[in-house]
């Protein structure tokens, strides 16, 4: 990857811009609006929202205000929790479609799997909200399908669908890697998007990285993001402050090497959320 609008491919073919810019926090307004402008001014080609943030119709406003065509732009979005199963899938895509002003979306993801703490039932309420998100995929309004979230025993029951799913966007920074997740994503051809790759801002603090990133003159964010793609996975940094939005996109002027990347894979689990898909009560 060399630059912002280099894509990966998804597992259907659909190229997918390789840096994403995040708006889980972003507040809905003003400020959603101008930074999603920002991030678009600053070659960002790549969106990621979700009915949960509360924030879509901002973003879409956002969007709408940049000019810049559909077609070179890349919006992903998720349905939440509560609309869980077949119906309520439908119409919360149909709300996120209408709330962020397009026709259609470059990718839907399932928030949060439904967890047997919760539920007896959990691997049928993730079949029939997948089921859902089929037939949009098939209908042509959603251009690739994934969840979020997702451990491997999520996903076995998905995999043996008809369109098993092309992403999971997880929590993914130095000292929270969840390799056994991202190996099982890689080893069955789906995309691993790193949600909070700054570790919601925890890892900007952590010696070790503020280390490794002065030997390359560039900051601890621009290491964890570089570090993402280096491990061939898709981060998405969120920031609402256009300076550090610029920043976070000149990732594409070094490289880390073999043994830094070793040194920050080997890193013992810090900065992370705390919050366990299996265990979530939401
Ligand atoms: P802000 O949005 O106020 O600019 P993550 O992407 O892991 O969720 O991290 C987001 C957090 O990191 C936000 O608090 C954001 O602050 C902060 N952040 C994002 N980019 C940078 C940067 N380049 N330097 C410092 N802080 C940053």
């Amino acid at each position: 990857m060399n630059k912002m609008n280099d894509d990966f491919i998804l597992s259907n073919g659909y190229k997918i811009p390789c840096v994403g810019f995040g708006t889980w926090q972003t507040p809905d307004g003003d400020t959603a609006v101008s930074s999603v402008k920002a991030a678009l001014r600053f070659g960002y080609k790549h969106i990621d929202t979700a009915a949960v943030y509360g924030n879509e119709k901002s973003v879409g406003t956002g969007i709408a205000e940049s000019k810049v065509s559909r077609e070179e732009l890349f919006v992903t979005s998720k349905v939440w929790n509560k609309d869980r199963g077949y119906e309520k899938t439908i119409a919360a895509f149909n709300k996120t479609l209408s709330d962020l002003g397009l026709d259609y979306l470059d990718l839907y993801l399932i928030h949060w799997p439904a967890n047997s703490k919760q539920f007896t039932n959990w691997d049928e309420i993730n079949l029939e909200t997948w089921r859902a998100m089929t037939k949009l995929y098939k209908e042509g309004k959603i251009r690739a399908i994934g969840v979020s979230n997702f451990l491997p025993h999520h996903l076995k029951s998905l995999m043996k669908t008809e369109i098993p799913p092309m992403v999971n966007q997880i929590e993914f920074h130095p000292g929270q890697m969840q390799n056994e997740t991202v190996d099982y994503c890689k080893k069955h051809n789906m995309l691993v998007e790193a949600w909070s790759p700054l570790g919601t801002g925890r890892m900007l603090s952590n010696d070790t990285l503020k280390e490794i990133a002065a030997k390359y003159n560039k900051s601890v964010a621009q290491l964890c993001i570089r570090w993402c793609l280096q491990n061939e996975v898709l981060p998405l940094p969120k920031s609402v402050t256009p300076s550090r939005i610029k920043e976070n996109t000149e990732i594409f002027d070094f490289v880390i090497s073999d043994e830094d990347m070793s040194l920050i894979n080997s890193m013992d689990y810090c900065g992370g959320s705390g919050m366990n898909p299996d265990e979530v009560k939401f």
